[in-house]
C-alpha cells in the first residue's frame, strides 16, 4: 500500500472526508471523558461517548473500534485508545501510530483525516514526526512475491494508495517534521525490503547496485571493490568466506561528505546474502531465515538513503561486505587459516561463524583508509544473542563508553534497544589461536560477547561499538510498528539518531 502524507492546519470545521480516525486517552476511573472532546462537533462528541458507555470501544492504549457514522460527511469513523496520557512518550506513541497503520486497510478508503487533538500538544513530543513515522512503519507489507488476485479475490482487495491528511488546527507540528517521519519510515521500509528479498534475487551484486543507485540519487563518492582488488589488499577472511560460492564477493565503500563537518563517523553492516554455514553446514530446518544474515547491510544502505534526505553536518563512509556463504569443492574448510588484511592469522574452526571473519577486513580497512572518528558495525552475528536477549533488544559490545553512551540513547530515542554486555578480557582468552593469532569461535559460551571481542582485534584504538542484531533484525513480535512476518529494518533510526547526535 502506498500512503501519502499531507499536512493541513485546520480542524473539523466543514470538513469532508471519506473516514475520520480520532485518538482518545483514558481517562482516570469514574471520570468521563470531557474537554478532551471539546473540539469535536457534538455529533461526533456524542458518537465516542455511546461507543465508550456502550463498553464496545477501550480508550487503552491501542485498542481501536471501526464505527459507520450515518453522517454524511465523515461516513466511517475510526476510535483509537491512547492509553492514560502521563503513560505517552514517543515509543507509546510511535506503537500507537503503527497500530493506525495496521488499521488503514481495514478502513477501506482513499482519502482519510488523522486529526492531532489538542490535548496531544500537552506531551512534549515531536508529534509529527513520531506519528508519521510510525503510521509508515506499521502500514508496512511485502508483497512484491505475492500472485495477483484471482476475480473471486479482487472484490476485497485492499486500496493500493491511500492519503492521509494530518489535521493539526492547534499548530503542535510542522510539514517539516512529518517530512523527516516519512524519511525515516521509508528509510526504515526500504531496508525491510532487503531484507525480505531471497538469496536467488539479492545477492553482493545486487547490493552493490543497491548502493550505487543511492550514490547517484545523492551524489555520494562510492567505491566498490572486486574480488581481484581484495586478492592484491590481502583480504583473507572476507576472501575465504567467498570462495565456496559462484557469486563473487563486493566490498562496498560509500561517501557521504557535508562542507560544514568536524566529524567523520564509518558505518559497516554484515552483508552475507545468504548463509548456509559454509561446511560447517546449517541444519535444514530455518536455512531459509538466513537470507536475512545481510539486515546489518540493510541498515546501512537504509541510513544512507536517509542520509542522503537529511544533509547532516558530518562526514560519512557507508560500508558492507557482502558475500554468499555456500559450501562447495572450492570453499573453505574448517582448519583453514587465512592472513587477514591486518596482518592477523586466523584459524577458521567453523565456516559458520563467517560474519566477523567478513567483518574483521572491512572494519581494519576502513580504519586504514578513512582513519574515522568512531566506527559502529551491524550484524546479525550470533545465535547465542538471541538466546541473551531475545528478539526486543541488539547486544553491545564496544571499546568505547562514551560512544555506548550515544548509541544506547539512540536506541532508546529511536526505538531500536540495545543493550550493552560484558567484554571483560577474561573472555578473550577463548579465542586465542592455537596455531595462529585467533580462532574465528571461543565455542558456545558467550558466544556474542566473543564474536564481538574477535572484531575488537581488527579496530585498533579508533572508538567503536558493535551491535549484534541477531534478534532483532526479524521474528519481533507485539510491536505495533513491526511488521506481524519478516524483517525489522532495525538500525536504520537508531544510525539516524546517532549522526544527529554527532554534527557539527
Ligand atoms: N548468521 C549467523 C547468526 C544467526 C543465527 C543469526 C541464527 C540469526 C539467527 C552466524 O553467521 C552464525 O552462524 N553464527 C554461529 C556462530 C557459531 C558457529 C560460533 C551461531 O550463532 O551459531
Ligand atoms: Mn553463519
Ligand atoms: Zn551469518
Amino acid at each position: 500500500m502506498e500512503i501519502k502524507l499531507d499536512y493541513k492546519t485546520k480542524g473539523l470545521e466543514s470538513l469532508k472526508t471519506d473516514a475520520l480516525i480520532l485518538m482518545i486517552p483514558e481517562i482516570k476511573k469514574n471520570k468521563e471523558i470531557g474537554k478532551q472532546l471539546d473540539f469535536l462537533p457534538d455529533s461526533l462528541i456524542h458518537l465516542v461517548k455511546q461507543a465508550i458507555k456502550l463498553k464496545v470501544f477501550s480508550e487503552k492504549a491501542e485498542s481501536t473500534h471501526l464505527m459507520v457514522t450515518g453522517i454524511d460527511d465523515m461516513p466511517r469513523l475510526l476510535l483509537v485508545g491512547t492509553g492514560k496520557q502521563d503513560k505517552l512518550n514517543q515509543e507509546t506513541l510511535r506503537r500507537i501510530a503503527g497500530k493506525i497503520g495496521k488499521k488503514i486497510k481495514s478502513l477501506k478508503s482513499e482519502a482519510i483525516s488523522l486529526v492531532l487533538p489538542p490535548w496531544l500538544s500537552e506531551l512534549s513530543l515531536d508529534v509529527g514526526t513520531i506519528i508519521a513515522e510510525g503510521l509508515l512503519l506499521g502500514a508496512y507489507d511485502f508483497n512484491k512475491y505475492s500472485s495477483a488476485p484471482t476475480p473471486d479475490e479482487e472484490d476485497d482487495q485492499p486500496v493500493d494508495k491511500v492519503k492521509i491528511t494530518l489535521l493539526d488546527a492547534d499548530k503542535m507540528t510542522s510539514a517539516k517534521a512529518i517530512k523527516q517521519g516519512e524519511t525515516r519510515a521509508i528509510a526504515t521500509n526500504y531496508a525491510r525490503d532487503l531484507g525480505n528479498t531471497p538469496g536467488n534475487d539479492l545477492y553482493p551484486e545486487i547490493l552493490a547496485k543497491e548502493a550505487e543507485s543511492i550514490a547517484l540519487e545523492y551524489n555520494m563518492k562510492i567505491r566498490i571493490l572486486d574480488q581481484p582488488e581484495m586478492e592484491e589488499l590481502g583480504m583473507g577472511m572476507l576472501l575465504g568466506v567467498a570462495r565456496g560460492s559462484v557469486r563473487p564477493p563486493k566490498l562496498i565503500l560509500m561517501e557521504y561528505q557535508h562542507p560544514k563537518a568536524k566529524k567523520q563517523l564509518a558505518i559497516v553492516g554484515k552483508g552475507v546474502t545468504f548463509d548456509s554455514g559454509g561446511i560447517s553446514l546449517k541444519p535444514g530446518s530455518g536455512m531459509d531465515e538466513m537470507k536475512y544474515d545481510m539486515c546489518g547491510a540493510a541498515a546501512i544502505l537504509g541510513a544512507m538513503k536517509a542520509i542522503g534526505e537529511l544533509k547532516p553536518k558530518l562526514n560519512i563512509i557507508g560500508v558492507i561486505p557482502a558475500v554468499e556463504n555456500m559450501p562447495d569443492g572450492n570453499a573453505q574448510r574448517p582448519g583453514d587459516i587465512v592472513t587477514a588484511f591486518n596482518g592477523k592469522r586466523v584459524e577458521v574452526l567453523n565456516t559458520d561463524a563467517e560474519g566477523r571473519l567478513i567483518l574483521g577486513d572491512a572494519l581494519s580497512y576502513t580504519i586504514k583508509e578513512y582513519s574515522p572518528d568512531g566506527i559502529i558495525d551491524f550484524a546479525t552475528l550470533t545465535g547465542a544473542c538471541i538466546i541473551a536477549l531475545g528478539h526486543y533488544a541488539s547486544g553491545v559490545i564496544s571499546n568505547n563508553e562514551e560512544l555506548t553512551r550515544q548509541v544506547v540513547e539512540a536506541g532508546k530515542s529511536s526505538g531500536d534497544t540495545v543493550w550493552p554486555l560484558p567484554s571483560f578480557p577474561e573472555y578473550e582468552e577463548s579465542i586465542k589461536g592455537k596455531f595462529g593469532d585467533l580462532l574465528n569461535t571461543g565455542g558456545r559460551e558467550a558466544g556474542t560477547i566473543t564474536a564481538g571481542l574477535f572484531l575488537k582485534n581488527f579496530v585498533e584504538e579508533i572508538p567503536w561499538v558493535h551491535v549484534d542484531i541477531a534478534g532483532t533484525a526479524w521474528g519481533v513480535k507485539h510491536i505495533s510498528y513491526q511488521p506481524a512476518k519478516g524483517t525489522t529494518g532495525v538500525g536504520v533510526r537508531l544510525l539516524i539518531d546517532l549522526i544527529g547526535s554527532w554534527q557539527a
